[in-house]
C-alpha cells in the first residue's frame, strides 16, 4: 500500500484520526512533527526558536521525502507540510492525500486550550480572540493547497471514543473505494 497522508489545519485531528485510523486498518502511524523531533533531537518548537520557520520548513520538506518511500504507513503531516515547496503535489504523486477538514468552531474548541498552544509557536501567545482571526486568515491562505488532496472528510466530530469510531469507519470506506 502507497502511503497514506493526513493533512489540515492544527487541531483537525490529524493525530487523533491517525492514530484511530493505524488501529482500524493496521497500519503503522508516522507523525511527521515526531520524526523531525527524533532527528533532530528537539522539539518543533526549539526547532523554531534556534533555527527559524524557514529552515524548519526545509527540514520538513526532507523528512516528508524520506517517510514518503515508506510502504505500507500513514502519515499524519504537519499544518504547514502541504502549503510549503511542491509538498502537496509531491504527496499526491506518492500516495493518497486526505484533508481532515474541521469547522473553525472545532478548531477553536481544540486549539485555545494552553496545552495546545504550548506545543504550537504559531499559536503560543495568542488570545482567543487573536487566534479565531489568525485562524481564519490562515486557512484562507492555506485552503488552495488543502484542497489539492484527493480526498476532502469532516473532520469536526472527534470528541469522544464513538465520534473518533464513526469518523474512521467513513474514512477508511472512502480509501476503500479510492
Ligand atoms: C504548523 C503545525 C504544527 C507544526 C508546526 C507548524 C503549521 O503541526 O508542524 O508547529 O504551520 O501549521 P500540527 O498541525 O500537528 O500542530
Amino acid at each position: 500500500m502507497k502511503p497514506i497522508f493526513l493533512i489540515g489545519y492544527m487541531g483537525c485531528g490529524k493525530s487523533t484520526m491517525g492514530r484511530a485510523l493505524s488501529a482500524f486498518i493496521n497500519k503503522e502511524l508516522i507523525d511527521l512533527d515526531h520524526f523531525i523531533e527524533a532527528r533532530y533531537h528537539r522539539s518543533v518548537k526549539e526547532i523554531f526558536a534556534e533555527y527559524g520557520e524557514d529552515e524548519f520548513r526545509k527540514i520538513e520538506r526532507n523528512m516528508l521525502h524520506e517517510v514518503a518511500e515508506f510502504e505500507d504507513v500513514i502519515i499524519a503531516c504537519g499544518g504547514g507540510t502541504p502549503c510549503y515547496f511542491d509538498n502537496i503535489e509531491y504527496m499526491n504523486e506518492k500516495g493518497t492525500t486526505v484533508f481532515l477538514n474541521a469547522s473553525l468552531e472545532a478548531l477553536m474548541r481544540r486549539l485555545s486550550t494552553a496545552k495546545a498552544k504550548s506545543k504550537r509557536p504559531i499559536i503560543a501567545d495568542k488570545n482567543n480572540d487573536e487566534l479565531a482571526q489568525f485562524i481564519t486568515e490562515a486557512l484562507e491562505k492555506r485552503m488552495p493547497y488543502y484542497s489539492k488532496a484527493k480526498l476532502n472528510f469532516d473532520s469536526s466530530y472527534l470528541e469522544d471514543g464513538v465520534q473518533i469510531h464513526d469518523s474512521v469507519e467513513s474514512l477508511s470506506k472512502m480509501l476503500k473505494e479510492e
